[in-house]
């Protein structure tokens, strides 16, 4: 893989090998495919049926919020059981809109990253619907998953280009040549973007989900009332940290105890325009040392309003084009899971029926290579 010379001086050096990435799958695929997805790999039981395009046909999400309010996060036992009661009948109700189990072609199901107990739920119902109607099934990668997401709108966002994908457990960059080619080029450090959402929502007693929260008390409050860090900043790295402004909101309330009506406002708008910030920026300075033309949004995160503003206002002004998915294909769901495999089962890929569920997969690897540390480092930027 050649190195990118980047504009503006910047240079970004030779990153590390990507000999496991699989042969980018055809864009086109002249024949017909439907495709049922069926997501669990955290706390949203999901299927939905894709036709080409890919097209949405149907996309049921059942959201255990109510399950896991009361712990105020998710608890990774009770997903599993949720997951164990909701398949069925997400799947069902999926099938039935979509005209039957006998209009489906294929089978696309996410493998992995995310909670072992969950991802065998949808696993073990995607191989048993694939072994008994002799359907060709695949393994998804969840962050994957992310990115097909914006396959399912109309025009879709052309190659190559810089993704940003931010959801509860992720933050990573991507410089993404062709669908199924991703060279990771930063990534979170500590927290994740949603990770940080969540925890400081629950500092303020806003509960869980915390980030939806934020960006709905965030309305109407003043995203300069209140001084927070921007950490790792501008174009030293394309790493991101979150821990920082976790504890700086830890010590701001500390100080001024619990806050209430504007004043819970002004925080919730000011905490949410320090990660939109930090986020938006990162992902221009990737666009500009990649030479990328445009940048996709992906995953839970990229629902929140001033994310998605922000990132539209900042590629306006750089001369890039912003790709954002609708906000409900951004957070879980299985329409994304059913695009990606579409796009690979179009084409010919196929998993066997000794495939297990994987905690850990980088982006860009294949699961069983997947390191079970974070040694697979980045190539260094320097300006
Ligand atoms: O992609 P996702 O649904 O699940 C994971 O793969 O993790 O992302 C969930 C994350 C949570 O942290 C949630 O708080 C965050 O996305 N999230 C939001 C918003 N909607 C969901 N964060 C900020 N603003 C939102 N509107
Ligand atoms: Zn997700």
């Amino acid at each position: 893989m050649p190195a990118l010379d980047c504009r503006g001086g910047l240079f970004l050096a030779r990153l590390p090998h990507t000999q496991q990435i699989a042969p980018p799958p055809r864009l086109r695929y002249e024949g017909t495919m439907r495709v049922l997805g069926i997501e669990s790999s955290c706390d949203e039981t999901a299927a939905a049926v894709v036709d080409d395009g890919p097209r949405v046909v149907t996309n049921v999400v059942h959201s255990q919020v109510a399950a896991h309010a009361p712990f105020g996060g998710v608890v990774p036992e009770i997903a599993s059981r949720e997951h164990i009661t909701r398949i069925v009948e997400v799947v069902e109700r999926a099938l039935a809109e979509a005209g039957g189990l006998d209009t489906i072609d294929g089978i696309a199901v996410t493998r992995g990253p995310g909670l072992i107990g969950s991802l065998l739920v949808g696993l073990q119902v995607a191989k048993g619907l694939a072994l008994s109607r002799k359907l060709p099934w695949i393994g998804i990668n969840h962050l994957e998953g992310h990115l097909s997401a914006a396959l399912l709108a109309e025009p879709r966002p052309s190659y190559p280009h810089v993704a940003l994908v931010i959801s509860g457990g992720h933050s990573n960059l991507y410089y993404v040549e062709r669908f199924g080619m991703y060279r990771h080029l930063g990534g979170t450090r500590d927290d994740a973007a949603g990770e940080a959402f969540d925890k400081v929502a629950k500092l303020l007693g806003l509960g869980y989900p915390g980030g939806v929260r934020i960006d709905k008390t965030a309305q109407g409050g003043n995203p300069a009332a209140v001084k927070l860090p921007r950490s790792l900043p501008a174009k030293s790295s394309l790493d991101f940290s979150f821990s920082g402004l976790k504890t700086a909101a830890a010590n701001h309330l500390a100080k001024q105890g619990q806050l209430e009506g504007q004043a819970l406002s002004d925080f919730c708008a000011s905490i949410q325009e320090a990660i939109a910030d930090v986020l938006t920026k990162k992902a221009i300075t990737a666009a500009r040392l990649t030479q990328a033309p445009g940048i996709v949004l992906a995953g839970g995160v990229a629902a929140n309003s001033r994310v998605r503003e922000l990132l539209q206002e900042r590629c306006a002004r750089n001369h890039l084009w912003a790709f954002m998915p609708p906000k409900a294909l951004c957070t879980d769901n299985a329409a994304m899971i059913a695009a990606a495999g579409w796009m690979r089962l179009s084409t010919g890929e196929r998993d066997t029926f000794d495939m297990g569920a994987v905690s850990r997969w980088p982006l860009g690897e294949t699961a069983d290579s997947a390191p079970p540390t974070k040694s697979w480092r980045k190539g260094k930027i320097s300006d």
